[in-house]
Parts: structure tokens; C-alpha cells; sequence
């Protein structure tokens, strides 16, 4: 079936309050990553990830990722939140404060590990396993990101072979979902094409997830690309807020506004409601005090304008 003419149900993870406010210069408190994470759920989205236990010294912005937790699984029980974990020490720190869901960041490239979590590919490799085991084995819900997948901004294009490779690893080790990710906003449609048709070989598409940056503009195209090659589990950001803050280039991630407008407009459901997604995004802005928003905030302001609440 063609998915312009499909009526599938799409899911999508908002990284916002953990890969859009890791790396802002205004640094936010808890209340309001609280607040964010309360109006994102409030719009509908039905997984937010929340927050990072990894040193406060490399992400001081992630510092209070427990309080965040514990405070979110008193107020949204219900709610799906998961917290990314380098190492097991994380998944410590996660288990302790109450986290259900983890997620480890394994990069396709050597430099990127390094630059990352200062660690080589192969002790990345060995401590995503560990840590993924150690969740499973313990009940938590597990992602796996594989990061630079398409380009790393230290070492040029990444090989496909070794995306696979990798992405096949983290399924084996018990990641529930494998999530490819676009670190530096590099990828174009025709590539996400190509690498997901290899990927589904290694891993079943339905525990395939994307993320995407959109540095060059190709968020959506991607994500479109990624919707006809099958996938259907996607990463976005509201307002388009991100970047790691250790991959030089890399700009804000595909805005979650962006992509539930393409999806719904397309015959995808998404269980989200854009006008609370825009009031989210005018409280960011008030917090972050920059102007916010993907591709289409202007237009979809312009509607709400039109036809006031
Ligand atoms: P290290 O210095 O090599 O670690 O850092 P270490 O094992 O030598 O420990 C040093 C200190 O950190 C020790 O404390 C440890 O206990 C502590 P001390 O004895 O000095 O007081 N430590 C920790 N503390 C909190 N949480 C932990 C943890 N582990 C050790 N998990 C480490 C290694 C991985 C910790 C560090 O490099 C780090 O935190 N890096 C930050 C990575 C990060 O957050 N990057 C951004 C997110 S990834 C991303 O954005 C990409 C993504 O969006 C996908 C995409 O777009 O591609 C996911
Ligand atoms: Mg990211």
C-alpha cells in the first residue's frame, strides 16, 4: 500500500526535554521541564523522552534527570518516558530514581564514540550490551540508538555494512527498538531509502525507529522516506529543538509540528493535536527566550490566528 493512501497509526517519541534542552545556552530548570514534558502529553504524544543520566560535568543541562523522573512517574503514571543511559552507571542512576525505559547511544564511528562518551567503538559496543542485558534483565523497556548512521562529522560518510552491523548487535543484545539516527542532519531521502532497505534485513521494521536532524532541511523528506520504506516509530523534537552537543554541525532535531502535519495530512494518525503542540512551543519559547518552531510554525500560527481556541 502506498502511504499516501494509508489510515496507519505512526508513533512518535518527542526527545525535546532530553536532545533539545541538553544543548541550549539558557539553561531551564526542572518546573519547567516539567511543564514541558506535562503539556507534551497533554497534546498527545504518547512517548517523551525526558531526560539523560550522563556525567552533570559533560551535560550539566541533564543534572536533574532524577528529580525530573521521579517527579513525571507521580504526575503521568501512564505515560511512556525513557531516559538515555551511556553506561551501566546510568542505568543505576535511572533504576534508583524510578525509570522504566532506557536508551544507549552507540555512534557507527570510532571518533565519535570517543568524542561522545570517551569511549573507543568496540567499549561503546560492549557497554550498549551490558547495559541493554542489564535493563532487560531487570524489566525496563530498551532503545538502542545507533548514532552518525548516515554521516559523522569527524570521519566523512559511514559505511552502511557497518550501520547493519551494529544495528544487528543491538537487537541481539535486546534492544526492543533500534533507533537510526541522523546525528548531523546529513542525510537525504534516496540515502534512508537505501540504508533502511539493508537495515531491514538485520532488524524487523516494526522495531525500527528514525531520528532525525534537520540541519539541511530534509527532516520531513526523510521521514517521508522512511514512511514508504515502512518504518513507522519515529523520533522528533518539539519546536525542532536539539543537537548533540559533542557532533559539531549538528542542528535541531525534525520538528514534532513538522511531522505529525506531513503524517496527518497524508492519512497517518498520530494521536497528537497540533494546537497544543504550539502551546508547548510558546512556553519553550518564553524559557529558552529565542524564537522556536520547524518548517511550518509560521503557517500553522497563521491558522491558529484564524480561528482562535
Ligand atoms: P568518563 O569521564 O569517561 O567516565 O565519561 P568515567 O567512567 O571515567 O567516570 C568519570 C566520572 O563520571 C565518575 O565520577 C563517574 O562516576 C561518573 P567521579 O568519580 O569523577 O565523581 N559517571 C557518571 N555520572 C553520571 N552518569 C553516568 C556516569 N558514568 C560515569 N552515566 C561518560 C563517560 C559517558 C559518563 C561521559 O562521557 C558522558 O556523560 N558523556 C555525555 C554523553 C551525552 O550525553 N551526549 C549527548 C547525548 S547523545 C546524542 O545527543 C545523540 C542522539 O540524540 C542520537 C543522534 O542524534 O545521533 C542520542
Ligand atoms: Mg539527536
Amino acid at each position: 500500500m502506498s502511504a499516501s493512501t494509508t489510515t496507519e497509526v505512526i508513533h512518535i517519541t518527542d526527545v525535546a526535554p532530553r536532545d533539545g534542552l541538553q544543548n541550549q545556552q539558557v539553561r531551564t530548570d526542572t518546573a519547567f521541564k516539567l511543564k514541558l514534558i506535562q503539556m507534551l502529553a497533554e497534546a498527545g504524544v504518547g512517548s517523551v523522552e525526558i531526560g539523560a543520566f550522563v556525567s552533570p560535568k559533560a551535560v550539566p543541562q541533564m543534572a536533574d534527570t532524577a528529580e525530573v523522573v521521579k517527579s513525571i512517574n507521580d504526575l503521568l503514571p501512564d505515560v511512556r518516558t525513557s531516559v538515555l543511559v551511556p553506561n551501566l552507571k546510568g542505568l543505576e542512576l535511572a533504576r534508583n530514581a524510578g525509570a522504566r525505559e532506557i536508551a544507549v547511544v552507540l555512534s557507527a564511528t570510532e571518533t565519535m564514540n570517543r568524542k561522545n562518551i570517551n569511549m573507543s567503538l568496540q567499549q561503546a559496543l560492549e557497554a550498549s550490551v551490558a547495559t541493554l542485558q542489564a535493563a532487560s534483565a531487570g524489566g525496563m523497556r530498551t532503545r538502542a540508538y545507533v548514532a552518525v548512521a548516515f554521516d559523522c562529522p569527524f570521519e566523512g560518510e559511514t559505511p552502511t555494512d557497518t550501520v547493519v552491523a551494529l544495528a544487528r548487535q543491538m537487537k541481539e543484545a535486546g534492544a526492543q527498538e533500534v533507533v537510526i539516527a541522523d546525528t548531523i542532519g546529513s542525510a537525504s531521502p534516496g540515502m534512508v531509502k537505501e540504508r533502511l532497505k539493508a537495515l531491514a534485513q538485520a532488524v524487523p521494521l516494526a522495531e525500527l525507529a528514525v531520528h532525525f536532524h534537520d540541519t539541511r532541511g530534509m527532516g520531513a523528506a526523510n521521514a517521508w522516506a522512511a514512511l514508504e520504506a515502512g518504518v513507522r516509530r519515529f523520533d522528533a523534537s518539539v519546536g525542532g529543538i536539539g543537537g548533540c552537543p559533542f557532533a559539531p554541525g549538528a542542528a535541531g532535531n525534525l520538528a514534532t509540528e513538522d511531522l505529525v502535519l506531513m503524517a496527518e495530512r497524508s492519512g497517518f494518525r498520530t494521536g497528537i493535536q497540533l494546537d497544543k503542540l504550539l502551546s508547548a512551543i510558546d512556553v519553550a519559547e518564553a524559557a529558552l527566550q529565542r524564537p522556536l518552531g520547524g518548517r511550518s510554525i509560521a503557517w500553522l500560527r497563521r491558522q491558529r490566528e484564524r480561528t482562535p481556541a
